[in-house]
Parts: C-alpha cells; structure tokens; sequence
C-alpha cells in the first residue's frame, strides 16, 4: 500500500506528519486529484511557484472547496472583496491602500513595543517549571500586537482571540459538514459587529492607530469603505494571529527535538540566530500548508490536465521540502540557505505581514534564549502533539515545555 492510498487533508496521520506523504506525491503524483477537497494537489517546487506566479491562470476568485464556493461556506461574508480573495485590478487597488500601514519603517518602528510585550510575557510564563508555551507567549504576543495596531481596547483581546480561534476551527468541520458550525456564524457575526462600531469611531475621531488610517483618505489616496475596512480588520486578525503562534510553537518543537541545533543557538543566541531559526522553521514546518487557486483555462501541469474551473492546491510546505530547490530538505538546519521560502505566498499576494513576523519571531526568540535556554517536553506533554485537527494551519494547540 502506498502512503498515497490515505492521503487526505482530513486524515489525522496526515495532520500529525504530513511530510514523508508529501515526499510521495513530488515523486509519484505531483498532480494529485483529492477527492475529499475535490481538488488537485499540486506538490513540486517549480509547479507551486508557477501557479503563484500566474494569477491570470490561477485565479483567488470564486473557488470551490468539494465543489461548493468557498464564499457561500465560509462564516464570512464572501460578498465583500479583500486582500485574500480578489485579482488584480480589485487586488491591485486594494493592496496599494493598505500596503502603507505596513510599510517596513513603520514595522520597525515597533520594535520597542514588541520587545517590551514580549520580556513581559516570557517573565511571567518562566517564573514556573512547567508552562504551556502556547498560553504564554505564543498566542498573547501576536494577538497583542496586531489588536495594538489595529487600536481595538485591550479588553477585548480575549474576544479576539476566541472569533480567530473559531473561524479557523471551522474549516475542518465545514468540510466535514458541507457547512459552518452556527457558534462560527456567530462569532463572525460579534466580530464584524465590532469592527464596524471602531471603524465608525475612528471616522468620527481619528487616532494613530491602522483602522484610522483605513478609513481616512490622504494625499489624494481614496480611503476603504466601510465593508473594505472590516474585511480587512478581519483578515489581519486571523493573518496575523495564527500564524505567528504557530510559527513561535512550531520554532520551539523544531529545536527540542533537534537538540544538536538547540545546542547551536545556546551556544550563538544573537538575534541573526534566532532569525535563521524562526527562517529555517518557516521552511521546514510552514504555519500554511497551503493555498488554493481557481484554474481560469485548461492547464497542463506536471504533465497533467488541469480542466478550466477545477481547484489547485499549491502546496507550500511541500514546496518548501523539494530536494530539487533545498538540498538535504528533511533536515532542521538553521545554517542552511532558505532563499526562494514560499511559507509566506509567492508573488502579488506576496504576504503583507512577512516583516512583522520577521521582527516578531526573532525578537521573542532571543529573549526566551536568554530566559530560560534549556527547554525540554514537560512529562504531561503527549509525544504527539496536537495540531487541534487542522491540517492547512499548523501549529500546537497546546506545548507543554519544563525548565531543564
Ligand atoms: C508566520 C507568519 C505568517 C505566515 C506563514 C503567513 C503566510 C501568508 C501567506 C502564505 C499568504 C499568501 C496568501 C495567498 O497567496 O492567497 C499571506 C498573505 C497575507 N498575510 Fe500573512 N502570514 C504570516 C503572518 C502575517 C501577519 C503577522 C500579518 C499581518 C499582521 C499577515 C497578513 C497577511 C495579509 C494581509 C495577506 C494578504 C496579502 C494579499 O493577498 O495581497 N500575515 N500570508
């Protein structure tokens, strides 16, 4: 039997180690038709960047996920263009409104801010032995930092993170379902509900913060209407929560079980080091696993057909693990060159908030290096971790981790 044989995104060997079926597909199926996503899997380096690079070809409008359009399925309100879900010209415009309030000096003007929120945490969470590093840092750093940005009240950082968390639970079993869980509907409704009360605030009365920003014109830039505004807000929120945990819990599951590069980073904790980690973990345990794209034509890949309507998958993480772009490619090397990632996206869709994850990862890296520089598996952590049944966003539910 061949590991293709159970290749599903629903499996949940697949969720736990999904690299050696991926190894599979690049040398027995690089186009692999998936029953289950009623798509094509699309799983070699040059294949994937191909697809990213062709959005005329490879359209993130109108896709269907087991033959239903996403929009319909999704909690969200999939009448409205975002970032996520639109070609140019409707991308184009709406990138070049927001791409300002990522701009990298203004990123790097929040370093400070980061580093402060971030000794903070890993104080806290290392004053214990044991703690789960999900709860300590990885979730509460992003979710602070992308709610301090977009100028939401430091109370309701807890809700925020609740509506992220149940949206992207809700993938898995709106496949399962042919629908969303009601609780999904409703905490996409609260979330909307809310972000429409800030952005109309900010209108009212402008502050420094990214809504302001979104809802204000200037300089002969047209502002974001108000459904593009929260659109938007919805989509950092999610973009920039998960991701960026996962990332931080997928760093610290790398370097426990690859103690001789664990050792490495004790021995070299600069902030280029953490860098290349949080890099090298990008690589070689992406946060996304994948994206997908409508065929806007009959297309051949990989000595394929793809027939003009049908789903490609472009899987990154296996893209990220093709020995013909990364030598070596199932080995955690923080040393290794990994120019040419495709963990953030490829192309116009580029990933908006690369720069706030590159100074995010890093800085809390180095920090907890100096904290506590010998982290091992706590004896209540399962060998297995939980990646909650998601296989297109991975990351540890929870990571129970002891001071050595
Ligand atoms: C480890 C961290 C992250 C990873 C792995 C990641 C990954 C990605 C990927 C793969 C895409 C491409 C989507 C597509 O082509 O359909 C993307 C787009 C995007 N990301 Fe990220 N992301 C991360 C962090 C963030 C953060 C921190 C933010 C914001 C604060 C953010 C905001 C966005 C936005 C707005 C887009 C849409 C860009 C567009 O469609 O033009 N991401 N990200």
């Amino acid at each position: 039997m061949s590991l293709l044989d159970t290749f599903d995104v629903l499996n949940p060997e697949v969720i736990n180690n999904p690299y050696p079926y991926f190894a599979e597909l690049r040398e027995k199926a690089p186009l692999f038709w998936l029953k289950s996503l009623q798509a094509h899997v699309v799983s070699r380096y040059e294949d994937v960047t191909y697809i990213l690079k062709n959005p005329a070809l490879f359209s993130s409008v109108d896709i269907r996920v087991n033959g239903q359009l996403a929009k319909e399925t999704s909690p969200l309100d999939g009448s409205v263009a975002n970032l996520v879900n639109s070609d140019p010209p409707i991308h184009t415009r709406l990138r070049g409104l927001v791409s300002r309030a990522f701009l990298p000096k203004r990123i790097a003007e929040m370093e400070p801010r980061v580093l402060e929120l971030s000794r903070g945490l890993i104080a806290e969470m290392t004053a214990r032995d044991e703690f789960d590093f999900m709860d300590g840092l990885a979730s509460p750093l992003p979710v602070t930092v992308i709610s301090e940005m977009l100028g939401i009240e430091v109370s309701r950082r807890r809700d925020f993170k609740r509506w992220s968390d149940s949206l992207i639970q809700s993938g898995a079993q709106t496949l399962r379902d042919g629908k969303p869980p009601e609780e999904a509907i409703r905490n996409t409704k609260e979330m909307s509900d809310y972000m429409s009360e800030i952005a109309e605030k900010r209108r009212l009365e402008p502050k420094g913060d990214l809504i302001s920003l979104l809802v204000q014109s200037s300089d002969g830039v047209e502002a974001l209407t108000p459904q593009e505004v929260n659109s938007f807000a919805i989509i950092l929120l999610i973009a920039g929560n998960e991701t960026t945990t996962n990332l931080l819990g997928n760093s610290l599951v790398s370097l426990i079980r690859n103690p001789e590069q664990y050792e490495w980073l004790r021995r070299n904790p600069t902030r280029e080091a953490c860098a290349r980690v949080s890099e090298e973990t990008l690589r070689y345990d992406s946060p996304v696993m994948g994206l997908m794209r409508r065929a806007t034509q009959d297309v051949e890949l990989s000595g394929g057909k793809v027939p003009e309507g049908s789903t490609v998958v472009a899987m990154l993480a296996s893209a990220n693990h093709d020995p013909r772009k990364f030598s070596n490619p199932e080995r955690f090397d923080p040393e290794r060159e990994t120019n040419g990632l495709m963990s953030f996206g490829h192309g116009i869709h580029f990933c908006l908030g690369a720069p706030l994850t590159r100074l995010e990862a890093p800085v809390a890296l180095k920090d907890l290096m100096e904290r506590a520089p010998r982290l091992g598996f706590a004896s209540r952590q399962p060998e297995r971790i939980d990646y909650g049944g998601s296989f297109f966003l991975r990351g540890p539910r929870s990571l129970w981790l002891r001071k050595n």
